[in-house]
Formats: structure tokens, sequence, C-alpha cells
């Protein structure tokens, strides 16, 4: 997967592109991420890319000449998924990240400042959200957004990290039930929400010593038994998400 990142301030992100899980995927040929200095689209040589805004107000907008001549130069025919990260837009989630994970080339502008000129919302696709809160600039988000689906690309975890279950990966409703019970939110699910499959959050993991602090390792995880064991996996994701995430259970 192709990834570029538009921004002001490619110092931001770079140390976390080029660390860790993103900097293996890209030495694995995964996926290559490329951030764009926006100020290289500058309009003059004292390097101005943002205005004051028309009708007042505070702050500075972004420009959409040195946004468009960004866009343009990294991806000239649009054939690549353009989004801004912006907090007006579409809040981000595990479904997001997997549904990005299938496309070839994505182009990520990090919005800065108070804001951008709007006509650039008609160069790109959509607009991203990492919640509802206020940043100073989209490169968190951006970074956000890079992490999630990178690793999702098959080959860049280990083979056995990515089939466990994780946080917000679907359950199939027919082994949750076996699993925990018919519960009351899993009929609801089932019969008035038509669902098969469920969003978790996920299990708590141990490690060792086995005993700490008169605290010991749940039994089922020294058994080496791996029903039993999934099970259990099962159970306490249930058990955490209806606690702390109800409303994915509704
Ligand atoms: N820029 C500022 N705040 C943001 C947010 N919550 N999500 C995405 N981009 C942002």
């Amino acid at each position: 997967m192709n990834i570029s990142v538009i921004t002001l301030f490619p110092a931001v992100v770079q140390p976390f592109f080029t660390t860790s899980i993103m900097k293996r995927a890209q030495e694995a040929g995964k996926a290559s991420i490329k951030t764009v200095d926006l100020r290289d689209f500058a309009l003059d040589s004292y390097g101005t890319v943002d205005d004051r805004p028309y009708g007042g107000g505070a702050g500075m907008v972004l420009r959409i000449e040195p946004l468009h001549a960004a866009l343009n130069q990294v991806d000239p025919n649009h054939q690549a998924h353009r989004v801004m990260t912006s907090p007006r837009g579409v809040v981000w989630n595990q479904a997001k990240a997997v549904e990005f994970s299938h496309k070839k080339d994505l182009v990520i502008i990090a919005g800065h400042y108070e804001g951008f000129d709007d006509r650039i919302t008609q160069h790109i696709d959509e607009e991203v959200s990492i919640g509802d809160y206020v940043m100073t600039g989209g490169e968190l988000a951006a970074a956000v957004v890079v992490d999630s689906v990178v690793r999702l690309l098959p080959g860049v975890l280990k083979k056995e990290d990515a089939a466990a279950i994780e946080s917000f990966m679907p359950v199939s409703l027919d082994e949750l039930e076996k699993a925990v019970g018919s519960t009351p939110e899993l009929q609801n699910l089932r019969n008035t929400g038509g669902k098969t499959m469920v969003s978790l959050l996920e299990y708590p993991h141990f490690t060792r010593p086995q005993t700490y602090e008169g605290h010991a390792v749940p039994e089922v995880l020294l058994s080496g038994n791996p029903k039993e064991l999934r099970v259990w996996q099962l159970r306490e994701s249930y058990r955490i998400t209806k606690e702390r995430r109800p409303d994915l259970l509704s």
C-alpha cells in the first residue's frame, strides 16, 4: 500500500513512521509511507500557506492553492483515496481501518491551524476525525489512521497476533453464545438487530510471575487446553465489553 501524508510538520510524524512496526512494514515492502512538506508548495519565498479568513474571525486558514498543488503532485490522476483529518469528519473506528486497508493508494492531508479553505473538499474523498475533541493539528490524527491501517495489511503482524481476538474484532454470535450462554443482549442483537457478528473488547493478558502480590494468573491459562482457553477468552471479552462498552452490544 502506498501512503502519502501531506503536512506542514513532517518532523512530527516522521519519527513515528520510521520506528517499530511502521518501519518493519516498510522494510518488508508491505507499505510505503511518504511525508510531503506542504511548505514546499508555498505561494512565495516567505513560505506562505495560510491567510486570514474571509468574514473575519480568529486564526488563519490554509489556502487552497498549496493544498491543491500538493495533491496534484502526489496523486495527479486522483487514483488514491484522498482524506483530510478534521474534527468534523466521520469518526474513525476499526471498521474504517479495515475498509482503508483494502485501498492501494492513500493520501492523507493533515489539516492545521484554524482550518482550511473549504474548496479543497472538492478534491478529497472524505474527512476523518479521530474523536470528539480538537487538537492543534491533524498530524497525530494522520498517524493514528496510518498505524491502524498498516497493522492490518497482510504480513505486517505475526500470524498469531493477527489471528488473536482483538478489541473491536468481530466474533460470530453462534460461537459467543456457546461460550457465554444466551443472554438478553445477544438475543436482542440476533433478533432485533438481525446480526450474526459482534465486536468485542479484548480479554486480559498475563505473563510471569504466576503470582504477584497474592494475585494469581487464571488457572485456565496454565492448562494448555486450547478449547477451554478460547471459551475463557470469549467470556472475558464479553464480560469486559458489557461492563465498559455496552453500546457495542446494543
Ligand atoms: N484535527 C484537530 N482535531 C482533530 C480530530 N479530532 N480528528 C482529526 N483531525 C483533527
